[in-house]
């Protein structure tokens, strides 16, 4: 059998990581030691994987990733003496000739299990279009985690997610752990935005099928490839983008059972009356308390909510501790808004599901009234 033995991590070590040097290093160690024919055979494999799949066409990555990853991959072949496949050279071709060719934005595919996956929409850039919102972040990866330790821990919930961002945290344990309901949330009308196209993605492949083994369909496209004349659109363009500064009205939908709703909750216009009309029994939130600004109106919202949804939520805070004095700040609000935070967990990283950077600095509390 010629393949590419180590393939599926490669792919999705491409798909989450963005970790060129990795994907490349694995890449070529995956094939190193196999004969020409399959050493050929595999990296048309890869190159499938990253470029023609149904998974690759109906979710492209960041232009800039492919053509990084591309030019890395021929590099490190023509180095090491190897044939490099005409296709990767007409793709990278075609790729460094585009406009969008330096654009950080597209979709990152998270494969959970080895049937469930959630597509994101990201922009790698830390701060884009003016938010933090447009890439995933270490705490909700770590509370994702969490959950995917205690995957019962959601059953039947009714969950509130706030500062949801791009909806990966959300999207998963919906997908996971069987929520009865989850509200994803965001005050920032482009995230919301893009966190609706991040649900509709999610829904069309849950309706597709789509998941990374398709092993029939690459090995008809390996024995093909010599003869492909079309390639892939070079980069597919952002979303739709419409009018970023309104997100439109909340969407509302089912997702593998769990009544889902997106929309935009701005803790600086929360108020008591927006309280009293949730139907939630938990609150989860993460890494949304980076700004010290955003301290206040953040523990009112969750004060709001404490003191008006009967009976009171449970609320579980996930927070990556960059800073001993945001911490600090965080922890002198909670106390002067009558709340009390009880650390739960600091979650190692060689538990977690993800490559996390600064995973061993995150950490969880769950936030309760003082007199409790
Ligand atoms: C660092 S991101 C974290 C996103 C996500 N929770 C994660 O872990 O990947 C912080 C999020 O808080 C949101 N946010 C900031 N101010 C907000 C506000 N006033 N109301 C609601 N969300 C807000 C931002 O739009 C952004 O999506």
């Amino acid at each position: 059998m010629h393949s590419l033995h180590d393939e599926k991590g490669v792919v999705k070590l491409f798909f989450e990581n963005y970790s060129r040097q990795e994907i490349v290093a694995k890449a070529a160690s995956s094939v190193s030691g196999l004969c020409d024919q399959a050493f050929h055979d595999g990296v048309l494999r890869l190159l499938y994987h990253l470029y023609f799949s149904p998974l690759a066409l109906s979710c492209p990555p960041p232009p800039s990733l492919r053509l990084r990853v591309l030019g890395d991959l021929i590099k490190e072949l023509e180095t090491t003496g190897q044939e490099v496949p005409e296709l990767a050279y007409r793709l990278h071709g075609q790729l460094s000739s585009s406009p969008r060719a330096a654009s950080t934005d597209g979709h990152v595919v998270y494969q959970l299990t080895p049937v469930v996956s959630v597509p994101v929409w990201e922009n790698r850039c830390l701060l884009a279009a003016d938010t933090t919102g447009l890439r995933t972040w270490q705490a909700g990866k770590a509370l994702l985690d969490w959950y995917m330790l205690r995957p019962d821990g959601l059953k039947d919930r009714r969950v509130l997610e706030l500062g949801a961002g791009l909806g990966l945290t959300g999207l998963a344990l919906c997908r996971l752990c069987q929520p009865k309901s989850y509200s994803i949330t965001d005050g920032h009308p482009l995230v919301v935005q893009m966190l609706k196209y991040n649900v509709n993605k999610t829904l069309e492949l849950v309706k597709d099928n789509l998941v990374m083994e398709d092993d029939a369909a690459c090995a008809e496209f390996v024995a093909s490839a010599a003869d492909l004349t079309d390639l892939p659109e070079a980069s597919a363009g952002p979303p739709e983008g419409g009018d970023t500064s309104d997100p439109g009205g909340d969407l509302r939908t089912t997702l593998d059972g769990t009544e889902l709703t997106v929309g935009k909750l701005d803790w600086f216009k929360f108020t008591a009356e927006d309280a009293r009309k949730l139907d939630i029994d938990l609150v989860l939130t993460a890494d949304v308390t980076y700004n010290p600004e955003l301290h206040e109106p953040l523990v009112r919202t969750l004060s709001l909510v404490l003191d008006n949804v009967q009976p009171a939520p449970q609320v579980l805070l996930a927070l990556t501790d960059r800073n001993e004095d945001t911490t600090a700040r965080l922890m002198r609000e909670l106390a002067s808004q009558g709340l009390k935070q009880r650390l739960l967990a600091t979650p190692a990283n060689n538990q977690s599901a993800f490559q996390m950077d600064e995973m061993s600095k995150v950490k969880m509390f769950d936030i309760t009234r003082l007199e409790e």
